[in-house]
């Protein structure tokens, strides 16, 4: 039985802390809190958007985010200076694990996929740039049926698109909402707890299993 990885990627194969950095001379000492509120609007409107069957691509959701968090936050960016954040989004740099991790687990005999909200040619130009594309068999958005994570209906069209079945099919993510919408769609899922303040959502759900880095994920497949 071949095993199928679909991997997040805004937080889990890429590093989103480069853009917190672009931030701080906006921001200041308000940088991280900034930065956090962001993201967590980001997924809110990602969120509501899908449940409301209103749908806009991923990027509009994280202009949207950014434009609210300068109005809750009192910070002004000037549009030009907006417009180079939001690009800052294409050109992330890979987690140091993930760029070790990926080729060890495609020599291994894993199918390996992208799997994220972002739209098809932004994460391929994402991973493109990263230089960790060639690592995977496909980009699989959730952009391909118009919703969002944790809809269960983007888990299924991912199982869809790989022709992989549940049991054999595993969720990576460092996103506790990601791993929680997987496994209650009846896929299997890591979670990827990079630190130690990481908090996992209290759901009767939990994660297939937890790891601090993707080095840990082929032995924590075959032992499960
Ligand atoms: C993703 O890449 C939003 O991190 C999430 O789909």
């Amino acid at each position: 039985m071949t095993t199928t990885i679909g991997f997040d990627v805004y937080g889990t194969l890429i590093d989103t802390a480069g853009v917190t950095e672009a931030l701080r001379q906006f921001a200041g000492k308000r940088t991280v809190q900034f930065s956090n509120l962001w993201r967590e609007k980001q997924l809110e409107y990602s969120f509501r958007r899908a449940l409301m069957q209103n749908y806009v691509h991923f990027g509009f959701c994280t202009r949207f985010a950014l434009d609210y968090t300068c109005t809750a936050l009192g910070v002004d960016i000037p549009d030009q200076d907006k417009e180079e954040l939001l690009a800052g989004y294409k050109v992330l740099p890979p987690f140091a694990d993930a760029a070790e991790s990926l080729p060890v687990l495609k020599d291994q005999g894993f199918r390996l996929f992208a799997f994220s909200n972002g739209k098809p040619e932004d994460v391929a130009s994402l991973l493109e740039h990263s230089g960790i594309s060639n690592y995977f068999e496909d980009v699989i958005s959730t952009d391909e049926i118009k919703s969002f994570k944790p809809n269960p209906a983007v888990y299924a069209h991912f199982l869809r698109r790989t022709g992989a079945t549940g049991r054999e099919a595993w969720l990576i993510s460092g996103n506790p909402f990601d791993v929680i919408g997987a496994v209650s769609a009846g896929m299997r899922a890591a979670w990827v707890k990079r630190s130690a303040e990481a908090i996992f959502d209290p759901w009767e759900i939990e994660p297939t299993i937890t790891i601090g880095s993707l080095a840990e994920l082929a032995d924590g497949i075959r032992k499960n």
